[in-house]
């Protein structure tokens, strides 16, 4: 793989990435296994968009991550297990075993019916076997669709719907701590609406198994003992699809974003090695489910590109105590450690004595995923998990991105707690303000957008290249808007501020108002809601609803605890508000447009410096909700 092995050389790559792109990518290209050479490197339009990457050439996902790997180290760990309950045993997959059950699961597929470009649903606990079903789709061709098995049926049905899937990958039951997640029930709830699934394959985890439906569902260990042991990887098209998955928008449902084969491959095994300066035999853990992008990207393809022992953890940091994940670093002697801050946040709030009581002089980088870091999380990570030797590389990126944008590279790039830093070589972030004017110099403030495309960004969302369009290249035109604000300050350093659209970050997962609100209004009682994000300890960011009711309900706290039934109905329980104020009017503007500005301060707890309200159809109702406030955010 090309590195980058000090400052000097980073500077170097990037220089080249920025002054030659094609031939930068060209050489990271090189490092991968391709059936077939590409002829063009790179064709792309900002507006209309459109890129394509490695034009011409052929590849298999599945074949650079596993084959590739055998003659040099087939009998090297390539996935430890780590199962929920810590008495139980771990799971080690060698990269020869993992091949095997790739292949043989990928004819499992062809088997069921699936061909090359079919779209099969993921919906999986944390088991080896999520990883298995994610490299066989890619090994026959199939488009794959994880979706994250804590979203409710409806999600679930949604999703299954948007790609017409015509397969679903499933277990029995997933272990989160000390609850059973009934996944299966939710499969079958959700596949009472979903035509185009003519199959289901159902993994048995435990001896009770579940109830099976007679003519659509096949158990995972019969179908693979009637497969053939070998496929040969399906040659796939550069720009073909690889997988798609859901994300939050600012406006309407979840889209479903699309990767393609060969820039996703090259982006996603780049960033791996270069952002976690993997060094061979290493055993790095990435805490993300599969359900997520840092779970595709980080948790399976990355590693496996680059032959590297990846570990999969299928319980929560907080079971059988909040010690669970140094415990699991000791006894794996894990070197690289990549999670989110608001798991940081959670375990700080237990004390340093969890840490302190673990062999942690294994762990040599440490990284951070999915929302701005606070000084003070990054601060007990350094100290108390990293005891002060390991550098924390904070990654900034997005679903759309495919991999890693922003980072400092750790032992390379000079760290500054809360900073991104530095743009990987071939990324070329600028600032615009409202107007799209860039905002050149050091220090800046503005809008952050990309002006140069990478292997590994989007290339539309699925069904609905206009919407792709309108969502990412229309705010700025000829840039890429990634819908977050950022301050660059004098060093050139980049700190993300966090989101200036619709979207808030919920424990590190992107969440979209209008979603939530939606989700509301389903209730008999509720004739509007408008839903904010408000700085929450733990989560970084917490949900505050407004709602306005048909009639006062008799019991105020049962109709709050619908509300949230509802939700988790529609969404799933990660969208539930933490707070909900009912109030008799929202503050909108004569044209009948909610003032978003106002209600997140309200729900930040101000009271005074509202701005501008003269232009509110009915200014009293600011003071009515702030009164009604009050007291409720706990
Ligand atoms: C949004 C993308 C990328 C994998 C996980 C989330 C926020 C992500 C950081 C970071 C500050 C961050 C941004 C971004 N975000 N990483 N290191 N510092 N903010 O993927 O669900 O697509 O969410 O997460 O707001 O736009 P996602």
């Amino acid at each position: 793989m090309k590195t980058i092995r000090s400052y000097i050389d980073y500077l170097q790559h990037y220089q080249h990435s920025t002054d030659n792109p094609e031939a930068f990518w060209a050489e990271v290209a090189s490092h991968f296994r391709w059936q077939k050479p590409w002829h063009s490197v790179l064709q792309w339009s900002f507006n209309p968009y459109q890129v394509r990457w490695f034009e011409g050439a052929q590849l298999n996902l599945s074949e650079n991550c596993l084959d590739r790997h055998l003659a040099t180290q087939g009998e090297q760990t390539a996935i430890i297990w780590e199962p929920n309950d810590p008495q139980a045993p771990v799971r080690r997959l060698s990269y020869r075993e993992l091949y095997e059950q790739v292949n043989q699961f990928a004819n499992v597929l062809k088997n069921n019916g699936v061909r090359k470009g079919d779209r099969v649903c993921i919906y999986m606990p944390m088991v080896p076997e999520a990883a298995v079903a994610m490299l066989a789709c890619a090994r026959v061709g199939a488009i794959h669709s994880v979706v994250f098995a804590g979203f409710s049926a409806q999600a679930l049905a949604d999703r299954i719907n948007d790609a017409t899937c015509s397969l679903v990958l499933t277990a029995d039951v997933g272990q989160r701590g000390s609850k059973q997640l009934d996944i299966k029930a939710i499969v079958d709830e959700a596949l009472a609406a979903c035509p185009s699934v003519q199959r289901a394959i159902v993994l048995q985890t435990t001896p009770k198994g579940c109830p099976m439906h007679p003519t659509r569902d096949r158990w995972w260990h019969t179908e693979l003992a009637q497969a053939a042991a070998d496929c040969p990887p399906e040659p796939m098209e550069a720009e073909d699809m690889l997988f798609i998955l859901y994300t939050s928008g600012s406006t309407g449902k979840p889209k479903g974003v699309v990767h393609t084969c060969g820039g996703y491959m090259v982006y996603a095994g780049y960033t791996f090695a270069n952002v976690f300066q993997y060094q061979p035999a290493e055993v790095y853990w990435c805490t993300a489910d599969v359900g997520w992008i840092t779970g595709h990207s980080y948790l399976l393809y990355g590693p496996l590109l680059n032959g590297a022992t990846t570990l999969m953890f299928e319980g929560i940091p907080t079971y059988p105590d909040p010690g669970r994940f140094w415990q699991v670093c000791e006894k794996h002697r894990v070197n690289i450690f990549y999670t989110a801050p608001t798991a940081i946040r959670s375990l700080m709030s237990f004390g340093e004595k969890y840490p302190a009581a673990y062999d942690l002089s294994s762990l040599r980088v440490l990284g951070s995923v999915g929302e701005p870091i606070n000084e003070e999380a990054w601060h007990w990570y350094h100290d108390n998990v990293g005891r002060g030797r390991c550098p924390i590389t904070d990654t900034w990126w997005q679903t759309e991105t495919g991999g890693v944008m922003i980072a400092p590279l750790p032992r390379i790039t000079v760290q500054k707690p809360t900073f991104a830093t530095l743009p990987l070589p071939g990324i070329q972030p600028i600032l615009v303000d409202d107007k799209g004017h860039e905002i050149s110099g050091n220090p800046a403030e503005g809008n952050l957008c990309l002006k140069f495309p990478w292997p590994g960004m989007l290339r539309t969302t699925y069904g609905d290249h206009s919407r792709c369009q309108q969502n990412y290249f229309a705010t700025y035109p000829g840039l890429y808007f990634t819908g977050d604000g950022c301050r660059r300050d004098e060093d050139g350093y980049y700190r993300i501020t966090g989101r200036v659209d619709d979207v808030i970050n919920v424990s590190g997962h992107r969440i979209g108002t209008a979603e939530v609100e939606n989700a509301i209004n389903e209730h008999p009682m509720v004739v509007e809601s408008a839903v904010v994000g408000y700085p929450h300890d733990i989560k970084g960011q917490g949900i505050y609803a407004y709602v306005i009711c048909s009639d006062a309900p008799a019991d105020a706290d049962e109709f709050r605890r619908e509300v949230l039934r509802e939700v988790t109905r529609v969404i799933g329980p990660i969208a539930k508000p933490d707070v909900v104020q009912l109030v008799d009017g929202l503050p909108k503007t004569r044209s009948g447009k909610i003032m978003r500005r106002i209600l997140r301060k309200i729900a930040e707890g101000e009271t005074a410096n509202f701005g501008d309200t003269t232009t509110l159809l009915d200014p009293t109702v600011v003071d009515r909700i702030k009164a009604g406030a009050a007291g409720l955010r706990g």
